[in-house]
Parts: structure tokens; C-alpha cells; sequence
């Protein structure tokens, strides 16, 4: 039997290259109306899933991981009056924001009902359908990791998966117990250095601490209520008039999923933001206003509808409101796994160094000088 041999690379005093950002991609609203009506007239698929990708020129060069940026794959879902999409699950986690209609998920047993601009969130490995109980045509974007994922060979997608959802919650609980066996070891774990090196036994290493993990529903009326409260912040305000959906499960990353946070912002009109740059992919969907972004000096415009990728990681963009109402965003970006990874560096300000977000210290606004 042959085997395949590992190589050496002699990288001896070489060094490594800046990576080439990608240009920001664009998917205008004339772009999307035409792709969900070409999907919704097609004949209806065996698993219910009338859906593209969207992805950036430049991923094809990566050869697997398709994506809008190297770890973001927004896709375009449609479920046409009465549709309903067969079960699926995977190890991939997903933000889904309704960009049209409404209808209901059920997620690991659980019934999200949804309206327009309403997002929720889907753990991984647990089981979920859509379903189009309406009278109107359902457009959802789903943003998924799945092309990290794919990068590492990893991505496990089960269809029409066991429906037995109680024996799922049933291995959640016996794992967070603080008696379970599995967590014990006479040897235990202890301090090797005075330096704050450890040791850790095999019993902890495959039995980790389990954080319950759940779809939660942000509906979009109540966070509007709490959004436009931000206008009151004023023309003076430097930072960004926005909220995270923060998933308290996702800890110090401030994530929306282990791997993406997703923000809603309103931008009133006239606002121009300062330029900065962060190593984090960004892409906005507008789905109120006009405006423009300038990324590494290119100027993009945009509008209601559009979909962009913003910040190709390590490029230094601003965004500006342009038109003469305010702006509603959905941001996404990869940046909870910056932070866990230890490699989020951000530039809030182009005179001032960088800070690696979640080990240093971070940055501040004016905020406490203008409003309270
Ligand atoms: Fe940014």
C-alpha cells in the first residue's frame, strides 16, 4: 500500500507576503429582485431549498470555501406560499435575516415566527426546517461559516437527520453537571511553572465545559424601538449608532453566533464616520437609505437593498449617509472568531496604534460627554 509522504518547505529567512484584500463586491437590489424571482419560478427542489450562494470573484482562487469573504457565505433562500424545506443539520452556524415576507423556522424542536427584518441564529447540529405559511413570496439571507469550515475539511451536513430531539437535550444536561464522572480524575488539573503554565488530564479534554446553546429570535419592531432611541445621541457622537445582537453564550467574543456578530445600525442622513480599518470581514445590508462606503480609497455607493462587503479584512473604509433619510444596516462580521483566535487587531483611529481586541485594551467614544 502506498502512503503519502509529508514534504518540507525551506523557508529559511523568507518572509511572509501582506495578503492581497479582495476589492469589495457588491449585489445590487435589481441583482437580488432578478435571482428570487428566477428561484421562485423554478420548479420547486427535492429538498424544498430554493437557494444561491453569493459569492466574491476572488473566492474561486481559494479553490474551496466559497464565500462573499474567506469565512462569510451569505446565501439567498426563497420559499415560495405553502413551501416547506426538508430537515437538515450541519456543524456549520448560521445568522438568517428576513429580507422579505415572513414565516416560521422550528430549530431543534423550538417554533421561531418571523416577520421582515426579523434575524435569528441556528446552533450547530441542530435540526431545522423552514416554512412558508403565508400568502407572499419568503426571502431570507442566510449568513453562514460553512466556508471556514469547508477550508479544514470539516463541514458535516446531515439531511433528513433522526428527529429524536429529546435525547439531544438529554447529553446537554449530564455534560454541565459539576458530579459528571466524565469531568473527574484522581490526577486532577494543576499549576506545572510559576509562570501560570497548567496541566490539563484527558477526562477534561474530551468532556470540556458545555454552554447551552439556542436559536434566539431578535424581531426586528422591538429592536427598532430600541435603535431609534440612538438618533437622541446626536450630529457630535463619534462612535456608531448601533447594537450588537449580542447570544450571551458566546461570552467576551460579543457574538450573535460563536462565529459572527451581527449589528443593526441607523445612520442618520449627513453622517460621515472616521476612517478605520480591523482585520474582521465586514458586510453590510442596507435595507433603509443611500449612502457611500470608501474602501482603501475607492469610493462605493449603495443603496436600499444592496449587499456589499465593506471591509475585506486588514483595508481601511469609512461609511458615509448620503440620501435624505437614515440608514438601517445589518453588519455581519467573522470578528467573535478574531477575538478567540487572538488575532483581532482594530485601528479605531489612523493617528493612533493598533489594539489587538480582547487582549489589550480597547478603544472609546464621547459618549458619556453627550448623552447618558
Ligand atoms: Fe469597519
Amino acid at each position: 500500500m502506498s502512503e503519502q509522504k509529508g514534504i518540507f518547505i525551506d523557508k529559511s529567512g523568507s518572509t511572509e507576503p501582506a495578503p492581497e484584500l479582495w476589492e469589495p463586491a457588491i449585489i445590487k437590489k435589481t441583482d437580488f429582485d432578478a435571482e428570487i424571482e428566477r428561484l421562485s419560478n423554478m420548479p420547486a427542489p427535492n429538498n424544498g431549498r430554493r437557494q444561491s450562494w453569493i459569492v466574491h470573484p476572488d473566492s474561486h482562487k481559494l479553490g474551496v470555501g466559497l464565500g462573499l469573504a474567506p469565512g462569510i457565505r451569505p446565501i439567498v433562500e426563497v420559499l415560495n406560499p405553502g413551501e416547506q424545506t426538508r430537515p437538515i443539520r450541519h456543524n456549520s452556524t448560521q445568522v438568517n435575516f428576513c429580507i422579505q415576507g415572513g414565516g416560521h423556522s422550528v430549530v431543534g424542536g423550538k417554533r421561531i415566527d418571523f416577520e421582515q427584518y426579523d434575524l435569528f441564529n441556528f446552533p450547530s447540529m441542530q435540526t431545522y426546517i423552514h416554512v412558508n405559511d403565508t400568502e407572499v413570496i419568503q426571502v431570507r439571507l442566510t449568513y453562514t461559516n460553512a466556508p471556514l469550515l469547508e477550508k479544514m475539511n470539516v463541514h458535516i451536513v446531515e439531511e433528513e437527520p433522526p428527529t429524536d430531539i429529546k435525547l439531544i437535550e438529554k447529553s446537554e444536561k449530564e455534560g454541565n453537571s459539576e458530579d459528571d464522572p466524565r469531568r473527574k480524575s484522581p490526577y486532577g488539573t494543576f499549576q506545572l511553572t510559576k509562570e501560570g503554565a497548567w496541566l490539563m488530564p484527558y477526562e477534561i479534554l474530551i468532556a470540556p465545559e458545555a454552554v447551552e446553546s439556542h436559536a434566539l429570535h431578535w424581531p426586528w419592531k422591538k429592536v427598532k424601538k430600541e435603535l431609534d432611541k440612538l438618533t437622541a445621541l446626536g450630529s457630535d457622537y463619534v462612535g456608531r449608532r448601533l447594537y450588537l445582537l449580542w447570544n450571551p453564550m458566546t461570552g467576551r467574543t460579543n457574538g450573535t453566533t460563536p462565529n459572527f456578530f451581527a449589528t443593526i445600525t441607523i445612520r442618520p442622513p449627513g453622517i460621515v464616520d472616521k476612517p478605520h480599518r480591523h482585520v474582521s470581514a465586514a458586510m453590510n445590508y442596507i435595507f433603509q437609505g443611500e449612502g457611500r462606503s470608501t474602501v482603501e480609497g475607492k469610493v462605493y455607493e449603495w443603496q436600499s437593498g444592496d449587499l456589499l462587503l465593506t471591509a475585506p479584512g486588514w483595508g481601511v473604509h469609512n461609511h458615509a449617509s448620503t440620501g435624505n433619510e437614515a440608514i438601517y444596516e445589518l453588519t455581519i462580521q467573522d470578528q467573535p472568531l478574531n477575538i478567540t483566535m487572538e488575532s483581532l487587531l482594530w485601528q479605531e483611529d489612523l493617528k493612533k496604534p493598533w489594539s489587538v481586541l480582547g487582549m489589550e485594551t480597547g478603544f472609546g467614544t464621547n459618549r458619556k460627554k453627550i448623552a447618558s
